[in-house]
């Protein structure tokens, strides 16, 4: 009989869902419990249920499993983050490769390809070079830090989060204290639609450069006098490279807003990635992990094989990270991106590291494409052409006119496998087969796994 809600039962934990929780069965009903690994004997009470599967509430772990790891975080318990940093690093990279593997079969019909074994860190900690930390008031007390596990609402002030650096935790301190000095308060959007919202500060995002520079972003709701005050004490205090104030007016709960004012220092940071020397704007994208992100573009210009008599192409391609290095074995690189700014870094990186052979243009890739298109028309196809698009992958038609390009190599780099699986199945119809993928770890002690998939042009 399958279980009803508010039932308590003892079950063991099999494998993990994509999305982090512990999957066990009881006959072929299905149970998600988050916070368990396989291996553990645990009990739990049902909650959120449906036909075949529910979600439970994990109540006392009865018995370990071997594979199970004391958490080495303080704030553990109560911070959302790191959800596997309970999982032995071993396995979290077994599960990890196991999930690319079983998604590509599972969602997209994809084997038969060559496996290169999953890349993982030697120290899989303080790895994030960029934390949004949240604010909030929690009994008349201004807290900074990350949001409470299953909570939109609450802080924890995570004075330690191990996933940033110890200077990247001193600027929240910083921050932090400098605003309670002040008397700022934090925003509080209000539970109704007709309330008023009320208080300042909103988020924190901190950056940080393996070269020194350290870039805040004080996101509020209204600029305010005491700025410069704040930015001078908070400074002296962890030694920020730039200090900026951006203005979110609206309700919505994202570190997102208008043009950041700067209150001192430059409008970037400085990073060095594949060879080449970058300059980040404060909101352009970037991979958070600097040290992986140095193997993923190793392995995907490995992939890539530029060709120097060849052009190729990079769809989505932020501020040039990768069109740049390619651009040094390529005959010429072309670059498409949506944001405008990103567009601006790339040809701005490009002159910083004398390389004329790559021409970025911003816009959405399904529409430059079509335009591309036509404009390439009896022209040689290009040798590569690289894709790496945000989490939802590629939609139909922008993957369909990338194929048209009729590169004989498709690099895809994907930080979503369910998706890259999908638009693999699409690619297979548009006439290329998987050849190779290799999944990188770029977010250790998280369920979140990178990915670089060759595929090839038949015929
Ligand atoms: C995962 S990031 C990859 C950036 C870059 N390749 C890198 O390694 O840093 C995805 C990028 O796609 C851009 N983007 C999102 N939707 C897009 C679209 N429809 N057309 C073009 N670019 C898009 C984002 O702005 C972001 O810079």
């Amino acid at each position: 009989m399958p279980p009803r809600n508010g039932d308590t039962l003892e079950l063991t934990i099999d494998t993990l869902a994509y999305g982090g929780q512990g999957i066990g069965r009881v006959d072929d009903f299905v149970v998600f419990v988050r916070g368990a690994v396989p291996g553990d004997r645990v009990r739990a009470q049902i909650g959120r249920r449906k036909q075949r599967h529910a979600e439970a509430r994990l109540l006392e772990i009865v018995e370990p499993s071997p594979v199970r790891v004391p958490a080495p975080c303080g704030h553990a318990g109560d911070c959302g983050g790191c959800e596997w940093q309970t999982l032995a690093y071993a396995a979290q990279l077994e599960f990890k490769q196991r999930q690319v593997v079983e998604s590509l079969e599972h969602i997209g019909g994809l084997r038969d390809y060559e496996l290169v074994s999953i890349a993982g860190m030697e120290h899989p900690w303080r790895y994030r070079n960029k934390m949004e930390f949240s604010f909030a008031e929690s009994d008349g007390r201004l807290v900074l830090g990350l949001h409470r596990r299953g909570s939109w609402r609450k802080i924890v002030e995570t004075t330690d989060c191990r996933l940033a650096s110890t200077r990247i935790n001193g600027a929240r301190q910083a921050v932090a204290d400098a605003c309670r000095a002040l008397g700022l308060r934090a925003y509080d959007r209000a539970a109704g639609r007709h309330e008023t919202p009320s208080g300042l500060l909103r988020h924190l995002v901190v950056r940080e450069g393996r070269a020194g520079d350290l870039v805040l972003n004080l996101f509020v709701s209204a600029r305010f006098a005491e700025e410069g005050e704040l930015a001078a004490g908070v400074a002296d205090a962890c030694a920020a490279t730039t200090f900026a104030v951006t203005v979110n007016a609206s309700r919505a709960d994202a570190a997102a807003g208008d043009e950041p004012h700067l209150l001192f220092g430059p409008p970037f940071f400085g990073e060095r990635l594949a060879g080449v020397d970058l300059a980040v704007p404060l909101t352009a994208f970037l991979q958070t992990n600097a040290e992986m992100c140095d193997a993923l573009y190793r392995l995907a210009l490995d992939f890539a094989a530029p060709d120097p008599q060849r052009d190729a192409f990079d769809l989505y391609c932020g501020i040039g990270s990768l069109s740049l290095p390619m651009a040094r074995e390529a005959a010429h690189v072309h670059g498409i991106e949506i944001q405008e700014e990103a567009i601006a870094a790339a040809r701005d990186n490009a002159r910083r590291n004398a390389i004329a052979n790559a021409d970025f243009r911003a816009g959405d890739v399904r529409r430059v494409l079509k335009e591309t298109l036509v404009d390439r028309e009896g022209s040689p196809p290009p040798a590569v052409v690289l894709v790496d698009p945000p989490r939802a992958g590629m939609a139909r038609k922008a993957l369909a006119r990338a194929a048209a390009l009729a590169a004989d190599r498709l690099v895809y780099v994907s930080c979503n496998p369910t998706t890259l699986a999908g638009n693999g199945a699409e690619l297979r119809d548009l006439g290329y087969r998987l050849a190779r993928v290799a999944p990188v770890d770029m977010f250790p002690q998280t369920h979140h796994v990178e990915t670089v998939a060759l595929f090839v042009r038949e015929g």
